[in-house]
């Protein structure tokens, strides 16, 4: 079955699905995105991924495209068309197109708006939770902003693609205090001696996840505490256990770090319980309206 995207008001087979090549996505990374996991077919906190693109949109002064509640129908629209059960939907707003010129553009530019969505392997990543993942860790060297979810990614694809090298899923952003910020495209935790679960707080220095939110809810329904500060290299290392969130992994544990085993080395039983509640606790929207 051939896929189909939404671009700019028409939906598109992939082949087709074009925009132009002054879309300021494409020459300046100017827009922001959202990444929001299906599952048996219903959309998985929606409403916070939409609060975080309203978020993300006016930090960097873009409009909306199209009305919040049009948004959702063609989420909707896009997820049927490809017949996605388990995978993910993509939405990228740009800032329009216009002649390639650094400030914004004169007058009136509509947003671009494209959603595509595609299917993802249930069993790989059951698997690779069931495994859990090493990570490597670099110098944090993103922009001072972070916690906005724009198509700025180079720093976050040359670490993502670094971790792949060294035969690692992730790469964890460590800052110059020695404190890990953020995953390339995940949040980082780790699991206290004492059974806590601690992530850096949601400053400016990370991109304020929806799952790793969704993940407060889920450790209350379990009875399980957070903190909210930082930690370090060596932190994650002498934890119980560490694990990685985002809207396509849900929780994966973390097992090394730099070739150092965490904790005893393998999945923890902290991840699994969490992994196995998310989907119950989480928020579901039916994209069959
Ligand atoms: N990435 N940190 C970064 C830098 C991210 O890009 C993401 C999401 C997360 C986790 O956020 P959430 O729980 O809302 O998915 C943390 C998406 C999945 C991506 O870029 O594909």
């Amino acid at each position: 079955m051939s896929r189909v995207a939404y671009v700019n008001g028409a939906y598109r087979p992939l082949a087709a699905a074009h925009v132009s090549i002054d879309d300021r996505a494409f020459t300046f990374g100017d827009g922001a995105y959202e990444v929001c996991e299906v599952r048996n077919g219903a959309l998985i906190e929606e409403t916070r991924h939409l609060q975080r693109l309203t978020r993300s949109l006016a930090s960097i002064r873009i409009a909306w495209p199209i009305s919040e509640a049009a948004l959702k129908i063609v989420m909707r629209e896009v997820v049927r068309r490809n017949r996605v059960r388990d995978g993910l939907v993509y939405v990228q707003v740009s800032r329009g197109v216009a002649r390639r010129d650094h400030g914004f553009p004169d007058g009136w530019v509509k947003p671009g708006l494209v959603v595509s969505a595609r299917a993802l392997n249930p069993e790989l990543l059951a698997a690779r939770a069931a495994a859990g993942v090493a990570v490597i860790t670099l110098p944090e060297e993103r922009w001072a902003h972070p916690h906005i979810k724009t198509l700025q990614l180079l720093p976050n694809v040359l670490a993502k693609q670094a971790a792949r090298e060294a035969g690692a899923f992730e790469a964890w952003f460590v800052d110059r205090a020695g404190y890990v910020t953020d995953g390339a495209s995940t949040n980082a935790w780790i699991v206290t001696a004492d059974g806590k679960l601690v992530t850096r707080q949601a400053d400016h220095s990370i991109l304020h996840g929806v799952t790793r939110a969704a993940h407060f809810d889920v450790a209350r329904r379990l009875g399980l505490w957070c903190e909210e500060r930082p930690f370090t290299r060596r932190d994650a290392l002498a934890a119980a256990e560490a694990f990685l969130t985002s809207a396509t992994t849900i929780a994966i544990p973390v097992i090394s770090i730099d070739g150092e085993p965490v904790g005893r080395g393998r999945p923890g039983e902290t991840v699994a319980a969490l992994r196995r509640a998310f989907h119950d606790i989480a928020e579901k929207s039916r994209t069959i309206v």
